[in-house]
């Protein structure tokens, strides 16, 4: 199952299952992403404001040397969010430190502006030390220039990250080309279905993100998915990657170590009780307000999430 494909509204087949590099440290990187390659993912999501993306192209080429190819590997990366006023230049930037001359997708990691001017490439910050944001900013004109982006080849499909149902709704209506793609942490202590539904609903697939809870997450110790765990006589962490594959999203899984990654390739498929069990969960989870997100940078910005609005 780990082999198995979703078609996005680009026509492009995307993987399943991806292998996350974030919070990937330098010195570890390049082997992970060469292994996992060789092991058989398809599918690399990178980002700019990662810091990391030099040693990511080196885990490619190292493993494009030894016979994965090129085309048989989908690359994703994302524009950062100093970097929103001129895409063009941030997806340059990845291409070159990635050693790629094009990806297949390129995403919008947050709809927001950090000052592009400010005193840190990445992680502006005023003097007080509040991040250093424009609040005079449109992300829909973000969305423009990435509409652009795609005559120049350089990237073979847009879309979005960490797009609630409140921005989708201000962004669609303008939209030219409509996002192939909203990724979104995801996960069943967190389920977000308004957004999920209404990207099914408009044809934009969903990419998973921090499915395991991210790094130190409890989620893998949460009692439904242990209860599927042991019927299944598989890790929790197949569980919960398998959960995404199951109700048609790709899902992302990060891991430097060499049998995590192995282990993170075996999919299940989950049956109905397994389904309602985990379903449950997420309702009931819903239904009291404890849903878990594990990523929220200190924007300080409402971006329309019901839990965090
Ligand atoms: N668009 C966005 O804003 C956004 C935000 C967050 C993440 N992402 C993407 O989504 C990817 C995945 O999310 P994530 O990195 O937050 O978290 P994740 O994949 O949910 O969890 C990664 C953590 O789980 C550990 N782990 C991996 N496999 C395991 C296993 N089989 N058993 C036990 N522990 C395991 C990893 O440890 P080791 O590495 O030490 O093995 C790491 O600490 C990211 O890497 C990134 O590419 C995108």
């Amino acid at each position: 199952m780990a082999n198995q494909t979703f078609k996005l509204n680009t026509g492009q087949e995307m993987p399943a299952l991806g292998f996350g590099t974030w919070q990937s440290e330098p010195g570890k990187v390049k082997e992970a992403v060469s292994y996992a390659l060789k092991e058989g993912y398809k599918l690399v999501d990178c980002a700019y404001c990662y810091g990391n993306e030099d040693e990511v192209g080196q885990g490619l080429k190292d493993a494009f040397d030894s016979g994965v190819k090129r085309e048989d590997v989908f690359v994703v990366t994302k524009v950062w969010t100093t970097y929103n006023t001129r895409v063009e230049v941030g997806l340059d930037k990845s291409l070159k430190s990635l050693g790629l001359d094009y990806v297949d997708l390129f995403l919008v990691h947050w709809p927001l502006l950090m000052n592009p001017e400010g005193n840190d490439d990445r992680f502006p910050k005023l003097p007080d030390g509040q991040r250093d944001i424009i609040h005079d900013y449109n992300h829909v004109d973000t969305w423009k220039q990435m509409e652009k982006l795609l005559a120049t080849g350089k990237t073979k499909a847009i879309g979005v990250c960490n797009y609630s149902k409140r921005y989708l709704e201000q962004l669609l209506p303008h939209c030219t080309v409509i996002p192939a793609v909203n990724q979104i942490e995801n996960h069943p202590a967190l389920p977000q279905q308004d957004i999920v539904d209404l990207c099914k609903e408009k044809g934009i697939h969903i990419m998973a993100y921090s499915p395991l809870g991210s790094t130190g997450g409890p989620l893998m110790q949460a009692e439904p998915i242990l209860k599927v765990a042991q019927k299944h006589n598989v890790q929790p962490s197949t569980v919960l990657l398998s959960y995404h594959i199951s109700r048609g999203s790709t899902v992302l899984a990060k891991s430097v170590t060499p049998q995590r990654i192995k282990a993170n390739l075996e999919i299940i498929k989950l049956d109905a009780e397994d389904v309602k069990l985990l379903q449950d969960y997420s309702d009931e989870l819903t239904k009291t307000s404890k849903v878990q997100r594990f990523v929220y940078p200190p924007f300080g910005i409402d971006f329309g999430f019901p839990d965090k609005s």
